[in-house]
């Protein structure tokens, strides 16, 4: 038996990067995963990268910055399988700029999918675990949550948010004693097209500033949100922080 067999999950951002690492590991842990994210032809790929395994996915194009849209995602999966047990709030932007660009749409961009997106799936999957007593939400922070640097002040401003947000559904949930475990995952640096978003030139500068060093696959951050997933039902882990040992701060 797979350590996610019959397990219903959804993985947003699940097109690129973080998120399609952490739906194919997922799945091939057993798990039944419903892929959102806007592209519908890369979320095709990893469909039938997922079916090749013998795996079972459902493909949701969905914005997740639009609650409409993210509460059809949700639906559509209990729908389609009868519940949800994961959750993993992936997708999300870093559109590092300076502030006095005022990249003002920028801005709103981060708040409106890093936040309010995680804010949404969180608000879409509550009432469905809660009924079941049983589920997992599974946020996906930064490092940035607990740091800032010239460009990242928004960025830092959201990843802070959803890692403190984690934490305090997590309490309250705990308050009730109702087991439904909640876990942010605190990222470092991970190869991905994150940064080949970011229109402010001027912060290639602050990169070019950094000694280069071996940054994360993404599977190594699809391996951690699994151990989080696979521990006893009695035990949350709440945080993970995890860097590539090369990265310093
Ligand atoms: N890479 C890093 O160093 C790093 C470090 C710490 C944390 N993180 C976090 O990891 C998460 C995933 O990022 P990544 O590094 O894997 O970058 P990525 O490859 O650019 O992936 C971002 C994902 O978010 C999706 N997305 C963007 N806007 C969306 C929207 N409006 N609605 C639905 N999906 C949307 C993208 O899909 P579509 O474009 O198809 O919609 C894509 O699947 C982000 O929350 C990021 O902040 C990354």
């Amino acid at each position: 038996m797979k350590p996610l067999e019959n397990q219903i999950a959804i993985v947003t951002g699940a097109s690129s990067g973080i998120g399609e690492a952490t739906a194919f590991a997922l799945a091939a842990a057993g798990a039944k995963v419903a892929l959102a994210a806007r592209r519908k032809d890369r979320l095709g790929n990893v469909k039938k990268r997922i079916e090749d395994i013998g795996g079972e996915a459902l493909l949701i194009p969905t914005d997740i910055s639009v609650r409409t849209q993210v509460e059809a995602m949700v639906a559509q999966t209990q729908k389609k399988w009868g519940g949800v047990d994961i959750l993993v709030n992936n997708a999300g932007v870093m559109l590092l700029s300076f502030m006095d660009k005022l990249k003002v749409e920028e801005w709103e961009r981060m708040v409106d999918l890093n936040l309010k997106g995680v804010l949404y799936g969180m608000a879409a999957v509550l009432p469905i675990m809660r009924a079941q007593k049983s589920g997992h939400i599974i946020n996906i922070s930064s490092d940035a949550d607990r740091k800032v640097f010239p460009g990242s002040a928004v960025y830092s401003a959201t990843k802070a948010a959803v890692t403190w947000l984690s934490e305090g559904l997590r309490f309250e949930l705990a308050l009730e004693k109702m087991p439904i475990r909640v876990t942010s995952i605190s990222a470092g640096a991970v190869t991905t097209e994150l940064a080949k978003h970011i229109t402010d030139k001027d912060i290639f500068e602050v990169f070019r500033s950094h000694p280069p060093i071996e940054f994360m696959k993404a599977a190594d951050v699809a391996e951690a949100v699994l151990f989080a997933l696979t521990q006893p039902r009695h035990v949350d882990i709440n945080n993970i922080l995890v860097r590539p040992t090369q990265q310093a701060t």
